[in-house]
């Protein structure tokens, strides 16, 4: 392949559309064994996709007070899933090539330990491991955590930022050939290769060495998604994909562009950095199809659920005081997460939307939403790329089984034969894969 490629990595999450699940043919309830997931996986694999995601929340969503009662549209899909670093050693099993990615938090996790479950995950599945880095913006997370209410978030990403130096230190603490295994002397690993961290910061004490030894990445891959300015110079420090939700060709380019200087500013290589654009693809035989089944999942979604759920996403700010069918007031600042607020802003008043026509573009999927057929929804992504808006997409489908498979068996093939996606998998890691970084792997 001559010219430019995507990057493509799935992120299933089947109650993510708030309606599509409903759908006589949808599985929504795919905690009721390992199957659906590997089925997930395995359509990943067979498209040739770089990496499978799972987001994750440590709490229940509460976007009104249901401890008071206040139970208005309270039970949101998107609140149920399950541990996914728990999940992805099960899906190396039945896998060989596909990344596997999961969130884990810094706000509310120990660097010692999150190192210490990728690193076996990088082992597991012979390098292919993923970290999505998120500071929580789910305000609940904290009172599962033993605090009353969210950290505040200038510290939430001073904490990050410490964090994921004692995790690459941590990675990085075992040299290459460490692992001795001497049947003859009886050497077990060779002391002289181990280093000791010995970090110490504002947040953290960490002695090291990790006890699962060097890991075929060394580094797993680093995703992250915050685009706050702080969660910004996080990613393009650190980084080595970043999510982001763009519903704009040339807000895109801008987005990018920002992030490849800033990149450049701390003295790394932009072309290693990906920016992966969030996009839910709704898939028919013909775009009209598409825009009918776009329709028949966006009328499953109960209204009061699609409003509950836009209010944390707006910083928790209650928009029943409104008119429903009136325009998006302004939101106030708040401690929750900065890029969901500018999303919705950025949506209502691009589109003239009301608070209810907003909250269901966002019960929809926070991301692009491309409607079409096979075609048009390569056609999108090839100006996508071609523009220089990204270097690929995470797609969030609506539902699996269906929207899982019309993205892997219908879009994917139009990609390949366009010649804008790999067709065999040629590296042996995610990062290799990926062309981000690569670390020398040599145990
Ligand atoms: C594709 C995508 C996936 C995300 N997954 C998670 C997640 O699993 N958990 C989470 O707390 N935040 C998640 N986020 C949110 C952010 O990574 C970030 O923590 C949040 O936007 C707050 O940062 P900010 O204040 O810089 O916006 C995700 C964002 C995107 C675009």
């Amino acid at each position: 392949m001559a010219g430019k490629t995507l990057r493509l990595a799935l992120f299933l999450f089947p109650g993510y559309h708030l309606g599509a699940w409903r759908l006589p043919d949808a599985v929504p309830e795919l905690d009721l064994g390992i199957e659906h997931y590997v089925r997930a996986a395995q359509l990943a694999e067979e498209a040739k996709l770089d990496a499978l995601f799972f987001e994750d929340q440590a709490a229940v969503r509460r976007s009104n007070d249901i401890l008071s009662g206040d139970t208005y549209g309270a039970a949101n899909p998107r609140s149920i899933h399950f541990d996914p670093s728990m999940l992805l050693p099960a899906l190396a099993m039945r896998t060989t090539h596909l990344g596997l990615a999961a969130t884990s938090t810094a706000t509310f996790n120990d660097p010692y330990n999150l190192a210490r479950r990728f690193s076996t995950l990088d082992h597991l599945s012979g390098g292919r491991a993923g970290w999505n880095l998120v500071t929580s913006f789910n305000e609940d997370e904290a009172q599962n955590f033993g605090l009353d209410s969210h950290v505040e978030h200038a510290q939430r990403y001073r904490r990050a930022e410490e964090f994921v130096d004692v995790v690459t230190g941590l990675w990085e603490g075992w040299e290459p050939g460490a692992m001795v295994r001497d049947k003859e002397k009886g050497v077990y690993f060779d002391v002289g290769r181990m280093n000791f961290l010995q970090h110490q910061g504002e947040f953290f004490k960490v002695r090291g060495p990790l006890t699962t030894g060097r890991s075929p990445q060394v580094r797993p891959v680093i995703f992250q998604a915050g685009a706050s300015e702080p969660g910004r110079e996080l990613a393009a420090r650190t980084a080595d994909v970043v999510f982001t939700l763009q519903s704009d060709v040339v807000a895109g380019r801008a987005f990018r562009e920002d992030l490849r200087r800033r990149v450049e500013r701390f003295g790394r290589n932009p072309d290693e950095v990906k920016v992966l654009v969030g996009m839910t693809p709704i898939i028919g035989a013909t775009d009209a199809a598409a825009r009918e089944s776009a329709q028949r999942m966006r009328d499953l979604i109960p209204e009061d659920l699609a409003v509950s759920n836009l209010m944390p996403l707006a910083g928790g700010y209650d928009l029943r005081q409104h008119d429903l069918d009136g325009p998006m007031p302004d939101l106030p600042e708040s401690n929750a997460g900065k890029s969901h607020r500018a999303a919705i802003l950025d949506v209502a008043r691009r589109g003239n939307l009301s608070i209810v026509e907003t909250a269901r573009y966002f019960a929809e999927g926070s991301y692009l939403k491309v409607i079409g057929s096979p075609s048009s929804a390569a056609d999108t992504m090839q100006e996508w790329l071609e523009a220089d808006a990204c270097d690929g997409f995470l797609a969030v489908p609506t539902h699996f089984p269906a929207g899982v498979e019309d993205f892997t068996q219908l879009v994917v093939p139009e990609l390949q034969r366009r010649g804008l996606f790999r067709t065999e998998y040629t590296g042996r890691t995610l990062r290799e894969n990926l062309g981000v970084q690569t670390y020398g792997g040599n145990r």
